[in-house]
């Protein structure tokens, strides 16, 4: 069930990046002077980061926790001084972007390959409000590939487990390797990254029990129950909150 939407109205269509900054701008009115925040990944988030920096600047103090090593070099080069989970383990409120989002707030991350940090900080926080424009959204999600983060040790034993746990559950598609030019792409956990294009996946806590199953998979890009609310820019910011 969703809450009840809020929304604000723009005079003027936004092109993509102006839509990411109003729904950062948005999420920034939850942030409050003392507040223990986690810091997502992404170019929307990237837009927080700015917005967020200059808040500081003038004065506003947070304990930020970085959701990714990029972020963390962001943060740095705006001025906005960092914690580690290990230093603050609980949060308050995490600020992140999304590949997908489906009506349930159900969240298809990863695209940035900041999957595993992004759920662990997301879990550690109370309030995880999700910041994107409205071309995230969808009713079922599965448009976007999942992102699906491995162990290199036994790369393709793993990647036939994932393609037979999907099959269990009706589910087919190509399954790739995330690369980066010729060498695969490495997390900042040292991981790699399996894209899988399975189409639209009407069961997501089956699909995420059964990679879950999977030994050599770390961790996946389907977010279930994880955010509170969604900001959503398009005509105008609307607020979505989850039941
Ligand atoms: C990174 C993520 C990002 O939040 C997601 O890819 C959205 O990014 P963008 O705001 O650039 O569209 O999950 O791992």
């Amino acid at each position: 069930m969703l809450g009840a939407p809020k929304q604000a109205k723009f005079g003027a269509s936004m092109d993509a990046r102006q839509l990411k900054v109003e729904a950062a701008r948005a999420a920034l009115a939850h942030v409050s002077d003392g507040m223990r925040l986690g810091i997502g990944t992404g170019s929307t988030a990237d837009e927080f980061v700015r917005l967020l920096a200059e808040k500081v600047a003038n004065g506003l103090t947070i304990i930020g926790v970085p959701t990714s090593e990029r972020t963390a070099i962001l943060c740095g080069e705006l001025g906005v001084q960092l914690s580690t989970l290990e230093e603050t383990p609980e949060l308050d409120l995490t600020i992140d972007g999304a590949d997908e989002i489906d009506p349930a707030l159900t969240l298809i991350k990863g695209g940035g390959g900041a999957l595993l940090r992004e759920k662990i900080v997301a879990a550690a926080s109370a309030r995880m409000i999700v910041i994107a424009d409205r071309s995230k959204m969808v009713e079922t999600l599965g448009r976007f590939p999942l992102p699906i983060e491995v162990n290199p040790f036994g790369l393709r034993a793993t990647e036939i487990a994932v393609a037979a746990a999907a099959g269990s559950l009706g589910l087919s598609g190509p399954v790739t390797l995330r690369m980066t030019g010729s060498q695969p792409f490495i997390t900042d956990g040292g991981h790699f990254i399996l894209d899988a294009s399975f189409g639209r996946i009407p069961d997501t806590r089956a699909l995420s029990n059964a990679l879950h199953a999977i030994p050599g998979v770390v961790e996946h890009g389907l977010f279930i129950g994880l955010a509170s609310a969604a900001i959503i820019a398009g005509d105008g910011v609307q607020t979505v909150h989850a039941a």
